[in-house]
């Protein structure tokens, strides 16, 4: 930290998630970015991979290994690599006392047992103390364990958005929580750099394409952290469609009320909950061009747009959340958890009104 400000590299820069954190770091004032990894674009500028940073850095990718990385003299490390790759280098990189905020999800679920499960790994997770000492990266939930944390472990994209919008209805008893179902819009970015032949544009345009119907991994962190609200088991299911967008999710949630709910009750929980949250709209109006949470109003932003129906006839509570999965759903909120965690304001580097229109 010579400069005064923490210096920070990004492992996995070329990516998508990677890109977006360069674009958010370069205006942090807080930070200095002295590297970004790639190994296939290792020496290359970085704007020649991500032509939107031209002109704002004159950083070229550098080598992707745990000791190239550690002989930056880093503060900071961010992980944007693919599921199963963080493992390899988080131990390290704790050892040497960085600071990690990991947006893969080999440090999301507390049980060790749950990787066999939902990431389909030969054995359970081989680092229980680190997954003890991971904290679930969203400050709306973990804002407490988050300040001074050492290993973060961003959230899943759409999980995102589910945990966030039910979050305050379960907390205060509304729902029932042995059934919730979830089902997602996720854009094509959410897919990554390096998507599948389905993700290509001529197979995704045109495309809402159920996947993973059943037991898609977020799945498992959704329960855990709406389960961890309440010490108790929450039973959800999730089904993510793909749609022909470049980034957005759309999440719609169906829940039970547990007894007769007026909406005021409804409100009540979510502001009390978020009432005072930076980076939270509670969105449900019956007047201008917004009435629900959609996509088109938060791109750009790392904003959650909330809103919810009571549906009388059913004793059903609908919960509609919008993010850019790039920016709450990912890099964003990355950065977010950082400025919790090394004492930020929670806004720096985040403050962005939302694209409109796109
Ligand atoms: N996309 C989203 O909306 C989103 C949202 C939330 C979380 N995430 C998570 O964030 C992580 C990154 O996602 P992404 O969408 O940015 O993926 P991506 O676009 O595929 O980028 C990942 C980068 O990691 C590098 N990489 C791949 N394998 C590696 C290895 N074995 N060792 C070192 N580097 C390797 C690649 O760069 P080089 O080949 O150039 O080295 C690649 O550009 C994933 O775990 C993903 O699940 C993504």
């Amino acid at each position: 930290m010579a400069s005064g400000r923490y210096r920070v590299c990004v492992v996995g820069a070329s990516g998508v998630t990677g890109g977006e954190l360069l674009r958010l770091l370069i205006n942090h004032p807080g930070v200095e970015l002295v590297c970004a990894t790639s190994r296939e674009f290792r020496g290359e500028y970085v704007f020649r991979v991500h032509p939107n940073l031209r002109g704002r850095t004159e950083l070229t990718f550098s080598d992707s290994t745990i000791d190239s990385v550690l002989k930056k003299d880093i503060d900071v490390v961010f992980l944007a690599l693919p599921h199963g790759q963080s493992i390899e280098w988080v131990p390290k990189l704790y050892e040497a006392g960085l600071t990690i905020v990991d947006l893969s999800a080999d440090f999301r679920l507390k049980d060790p047992k749950a990787y066999v499960e939902w990431y389909g790994w030969e054995k359970p997770h081989p680092y229980p103390d680190l997954l003890s000492k991971a904290v679930y990266g969203m400050p709306e939930l973990h804002r407490e364990e988050l300040k001074g944390a050492k290993l973060i472990a961003v959230p899943g994209c759409m999980a995102t958005a589910a945990i966030i919008s039910l979050a305050p209805v379960v907390k205060a008893g509304l729902v029932d929580t042995d059934r919730i179902v979830v089902d997602a819009k996720i854009s094509s970015s959410g897919a990554g750099a390096h998507a599948p032949r389905l993700d290509l544009h001529p197979f995704r345009t045109y495309v809402i394409r159920p996947y993973e119907v059943v037991h898609h991994r977020h799945t498992a962190e959704i329960e855990q952290e709406l389960g961890l609200l309440i010490n108790r088991q929450v039973r959800v299911a999730f089904t993510p469609h793909a749609v022909d967008l470049v980034r957005g999710i759309l999440t719609t949630s169906h829940a039970w009320l547990t007894k007769p709910v007026q909406e005021p009750e409804v409100w009540r929980a979510y502001r009390t909950m978020y009432g005072n949250e930076p980076f939270i709209r509670l969105v449900k109006d019956r007047a201008g061009f917004q009435r629900y949470p959609d996509v088109k109003y938060v791109i750009g932003s790392n904003l959650v747009d909330i809103g919810f129906e009571i549906d009388t006839r059913l004793n059903r509570l609908v919960v509609l959340a919008a993010i850019d999965n790039l920016m709450k759903g990912a890099s964003g909120q990355a950065v977010q958890a950082m400025n919790v965690a090394l004492g930020f304001p929670e806004t720096t580097a985040l403050d962005q009104v939302p694209l409109y229109p796109v």
